[in-house]
């Protein structure tokens, strides 16, 4: 029955790839060395930062850029990175901001643990944002020089990069793309840091600034 192979082949070699596709990302575990857990408490910095936010700096730091949690209302804190230098004339400011809109409490927890997923959970064990890179490979987390947060993988490939979900800043060597991340969104003020009425969206062969307020239906051109 010369059909019969083809019939049999198809599910061999859809196991075979099954086995060994998903054993060679199982084995790839963030090592012991490379994880955290921080908790959001303590003393705040005491440089003054954009917003005029308290702040708790983490670990996670390349010069000039350092993850902080920050807040500008009290309980109520944004995980985000800031760039600048406490010591320079000019402002330190934020550039990147993970929960948007889903603001944590004290005692929030971020952890990077071994199965590769970084992961913001509020006080209650919420999640209140996340990679979403469980298991997909990813053995460390660094910033690289020009602000990135990269999530990367043994052969050094990015499985989650902070540059492909940007706020409200773009920075050297950033970009947006119509098929890809496409837009900046303004803060609501410098309280509120949800979003707000301001967006600039690439499209299809546009650079696009909208502006909608509470009374326009659609946004304004
Ligand atoms: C944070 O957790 C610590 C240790 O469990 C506790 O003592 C403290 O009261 C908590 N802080 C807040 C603001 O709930």
């Amino acid at each position: 029955m010369p059909c019969s192979l083809p019939e049999f082949s198809l599910p061999l070699i859809t196991i075979f790839f099954l086995v060994f596709g998903a054993s060679n990302v199982a084995n790839a575990i963030v090592p012991p060395s490379s994880t955290f857990k921080y908790v959001n408490e303590g003393e705040f910095g005491e440089s003054s930062v954009e917003y005029l936010a308290d702040y708790r700096p983490l670990l996670t730091y390349l010069f000039p850029f350092q993850l902080c949690f920050y807040n500008t209302t009290p309980n109520a804190f944004t995980l985000a990175l800031r760039m600048g230098s406490p010591r320079s004339e000019s402002i330190v400011r934020w550039v990147w901001e993970a929960n948007r809109g889903r603001l944590v409490r004290e005692n929030a927890t971020l952890t990077f643990g071994s199965d590769g997923n970084l992961v913001l959970a509020d006080a209650d064990g919420t999640v209140a944002w996340q990679t979403a890179t469980a298991n997909k490979g990813v053995v460390g987390l660094k910033i690289l020089p020009n602000g990135n947060l990269v999530l990367y993988d043994k052969k050094g490939k990015f499985i989650w990069q902070s540059f492909d979900h940007p706020t409200d800043t773009l920075l050297v060597g950033q970009t947006l793309r119509s098929n890809g991340p496409n837009k900046l969104v303004s803060r609501m003020s410098i309280a509120d840091g949800s979003a707000g009425p301001y967006r600039f969206v690439m499209e299809q062969r546009f650079l696009k600034m909208y502006y909608k307020t509470k009374n326009s239906a659609s946004p304004l051109l």
